[in-house]
């Protein structure tokens, strides 16, 4: 089932500017490393990667609906809108395809409003605290989820 999937990483408000963004916190890889280094990962696991980012709420939804029939899982690191998006929960109750949540930091080690997460109500799991290494576990964990394992 696993074979040949496609797989949706969608990244949200400011992840544009990891690399210069609060390095201490998000690691000095920009964007851009971490999807070279999801396309490497996914390919040793037979998926192909959709590999995107948004700072729009909206974008975010819309590619979100996208997914339902075009994709076969989703990792996403809402960011900020984690902590704040009913649209993105309403979005992501539409898929029936694996979703996988995914930050950098760990939100539970920081500021009290990032320990909510709307995403999570729907998530299959959640990986944070781990930096880039996040992004790949998610994809090892569709991996599994999509081979029944
Ligand atoms: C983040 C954590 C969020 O709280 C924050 O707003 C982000 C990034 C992370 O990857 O650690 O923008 O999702």
């Amino acid at each position: 089932m696993a074979d040949n999937a496609k797989i949706l990483i969608l990244n949200g408000p400011n992840l544009n500017m990891l690399g210069v963004r609060e390095p201490e916190i998000y690691g000095a890889d920009t964007l851009a490393d971490i999807e070279q280094r999801c396309h490497a990962h996914a390919s040793t696991l037979g998926f192909s990667v959709d590999f995107r980012q948004s700072n729009v709420e909206g974008e975010l939804v819309t590619w979100i609906q996208e997914s339902r029939t075009t994709c076969q899982g989703i990792a996403i690191n809402a960011a900020a809108f984690t902590h704040t998006s009913v649209a993105i929960l309403d979005a992501l109750s539409l898929l029936d395809i694996p979703i996988i949540e995914v930050h950098l930091s760990n939100i539970f080690a920081r500021e009290s409003f990032r320990h909510h997460s709307y995403v999570s109500a729907v998530a299959a799991g959640v990986i944070c605290g781990f930096g880039w290494r996040g992004y790949t576990l998610a994809l090892d964990a569709l991996k599994d989820i999509l081979d029944g394992d």
